[in-house]
């Protein structure tokens, strides 16, 4: 496993310096949230820590501690900022993980290669799949309901399971199955400005909620007033959708070596996406278009958001 690890690192592009800054700061502290425990099967906790660990972006991290930092009060060090929603970019990450895994299940997208690595039901099997996915889930709120203060604790839990769930991401990934599965005929035929709708609602709830509960739970986590956590929100509803479109541009016309995962899948199992509806350079120029909104509101929050800024426009660029 590690060979084959390595040399899917080595191949990738680097991410840009910034986002190995989140790396270093919250990879050990995923680590850290893993520790073995006696209760824990060893065969469950290593699925976990093989899907958790693996090298993603690390992306919904980056956007609580860039949040958090974004919108700090005056005089808070950037250091403490980035402590106090350390457990908010750990949640964030443990429930897109948990995503990752059931997503790649034979019974949903039916993937082999993630982060550049076999897909967790391949390396482990089906049902520990199942069961790391559960598991994540769960420590997730574990973790983020201890390390929040009392005063945040709940409405932040309030903010991640509902972006976890039904009318969210589970519902996103529920109606993205539909026109493979046959589940909604009619859709096949409707205008295209009708599936680009239901596309977008699609990308909203199955990928944008989690986007927007990462930079919700590190604004909060510093006390942020509900001016600048509606700007917040204003970014994160951009950038999601975003995000989504550069991911489905990417199944299409990315390189498997460098995405770390399949290519072409979308259009193989038959899956409406921004491309095949909108068209390639059409999807490139509204994903350009919500990279900048986001942008602008990043520049009403000031310098301390740049980070997010700089974020928003390599979303739209890059090649993984
Ligand atoms: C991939 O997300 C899954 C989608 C929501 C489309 P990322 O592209 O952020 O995946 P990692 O975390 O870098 O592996
Ligand atoms: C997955 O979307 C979204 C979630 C995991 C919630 P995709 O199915 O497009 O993600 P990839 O392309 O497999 O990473
Ligand atoms: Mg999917
Ligand atoms: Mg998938
Ligand atoms: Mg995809």
């Amino acid at each position: 496993m590690a060979a084959v690890e390595g040399a899917s690192i080595a191949t990738m592009t680097e991410p840009p310096l910034a986002l190995e800054e989140v790396r270093a700061f919250i990879d050990p502290r995923l680590d850290a949230a893993l520790a073995p425990s006696p209760d824990a099967s060893p065969r469950l906790l290593e699925s976990i820590r093989y899907a958790l660990l693996a090298p993603g972006k690390r992306l919904r991290p980056a956007l609580a501690l860039w949040a958090a930092e974004a919108v700090a009060p005056v005089g808070m060090a950037r250091e403490t900022a980035w402590e106090a929603a350390a457990a908010a970019a750990i949640a964030v990450e443990m429930i897109h993980a948990y995503s990752l895994v059931h997503d790649d299940l034979p019974a949903m997208d039916d993937d082999d290669l993630r982060r550049g690595r076999p897909t967790c039901h391949r390396a482990f099997d089906e049902a520990t799949a199942i069961l790391c996915g559960d598991a994540l889930q769960a420590l997730a709120f574990t973790t983020l309901a201890a390390g929040m203060p009392a005063a945040t604790a709940t409405r932040s839990v309030l903010v991640l399971a509902q972006a976890s769930g039904p009318d969210s991401l589970v519902g996103g990934q529920a109606d993205d199955l539909a026109v493979e599965r046959g589940w909604q005929p009619d859709l096949l035929s409707a205008p295209a400005d009708e599936q680009v709708r239901w596309l977008e609602r699609v990308h909203r709830r199955k990928t944008g909620e989690l986007f927007r509960a990462a930079v919700a739970l590190g604004g909060l986590a510093v006390q942020a007033t509900d001016e600048r956590l509606a700007l917040l929100d204003t970014y994160a509803r951009h950038f999601g959708l975003a995000f989504q479109i550069a991911d489905d541009l990417l199944d299409a016309e990315g390189n498997e070596a460098v995405v770390g995962k399949r290519v072409g899948k979308d259009a193989e199992r038959g899956k409406l996406t921004f491309p095949t509806v909108a068209g390639h350079e059409a999807s490139r120029r509204r994903a350009g278009d919500l990279a900048a909104s986001a942008r602008s509101a990043t520049d009403t929050l000031g310098p301390a958001a740049a980070p997010l800024g700089r974020l928003a426009s390599w979303i739209v660029d890059r090649d993984h």
